[in-house]
């Protein structure tokens, strides 16, 4: 199976689906999770401080013996730890756990208030001291990346946000596109809740795909890094085997059209 790239606009490549870890039980559950994907083709890793498995995917990793450079691993500042100091303080915590002297990508998970912007502060530090490779936010509308453009000496990188036809954030992504900011999808399988839809089942019989690969298929369509999460062997197989086939344009035109602005997780759109 062929992995493929994004490249960041500091010109770091990053694989084009993560395998997301939320809910993960940190420990075995989270390690053969790791140990699957890596079977499978996957480089690439999505944590989070709120995940509390960020350890158990790096020791994953170095049972493996897979060096530094051949894995790229996201991490993101919880929202109880915004603010200059605490962000600092709190990925250096993270590094420690994960044994890493950096994450590749790392991210501001949740917008908050005001603080987010001393928050960012933390992270243009962290990236110029090369503590990460690259940085961005999570859940950020365009009115929290706009306002960003006041405030920031470095533009985000990546903004990670929910994701999928039945939540199709199209002016979201068309401002990221223009700003040069990639976007990726979490919770591309709708978090399980859309798995089954009739719509779908119908397009995943013309390519001899299931309904996983034709919503994570469609995410690459549209330009993204899909970030889909399973702890099974054989759904994880499944999630990266989507390199062998294209959606043609009726079938986009399709599923373009099921947004129903479907959330099933957060809702950004409120926070000041
Ligand atoms: N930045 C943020 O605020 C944020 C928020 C949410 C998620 N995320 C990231 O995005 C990742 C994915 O999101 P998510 O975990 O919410 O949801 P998801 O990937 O959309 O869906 C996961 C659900 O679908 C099931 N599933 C996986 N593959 C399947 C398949 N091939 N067929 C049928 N069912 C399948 C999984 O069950 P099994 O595990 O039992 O297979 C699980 O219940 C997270 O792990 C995390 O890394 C980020």
């Amino acid at each position: 199976m062929n992995n493929q790239y994004k490249t960041l606009k500091n010109q770091v490549k990053i694989p084009s689906i993560g395998l997301g870890v939320y809910l993960m039980e940190p420990g075995d559950q989270t390690r053969c999770a790791i140990q699957y994907g890596i079977k499978a083709g996957y480089t690439h890793f999505d944590t989070a401080q709120l995940y509390q498995n960020e350890q158990s995917v790096t020791d994953a990793l170095n049972g493996l013996g897979i060096k530094r450079e051949n894995f790229f691993i996201t991490t993101k500042i919880n929202r109880l730890n915004h603010g200059y100091d605490n962000a600092i303080e709190s990925y250096q915590q993270s590094l420690d756990e994960a044994k890493l002297k950096y994450f590749d990508l790392l991210l501001i998970h949740w917008p908050e208030g005001p603080i987010r912007k001393e928050t960012w502060k933390a992270l243009e530090h962290l990236y110029r001291e090369k503590r990460c490779r690259a940085i961005g936010v999570s859940n950020y509308t365009i009115k929290h990346l706009e306002e960003m453009k006041e405030y920031a000496e470095i533009l985000p990188m990546v903004n990670q946000v929910e994701f999928h036809p039945y939540l199709y954030q199209k002016k979201l992504l068309n401002y990221c596109q223009k700003n040069d900011i990639l976007l990726q999808a979490y919770s591309p399988l709708t978090h399980g809740e859309k798995i089954n839809d009739e719509k779908l089942s119908k397009i995943s019989l013309n390519y001899n795909k299931t309904n996983a690969q034709i919503l994570i298929k469609w995410g690459l369509q549209q330009g993204l890094v899909v970030l889909p999460k399973s702890t099974k062997e054989h759904r994880i197989q499944e999630n990266f085997d989507v390199f062998d086939f294209e959606i043609n344009n009726n079938d986009m035109d399709i599923l373009n059209s099921l947004n129903e602005n479907l959330r099933t997780c957060w809702n950004p759109s409120n926070v000041e």
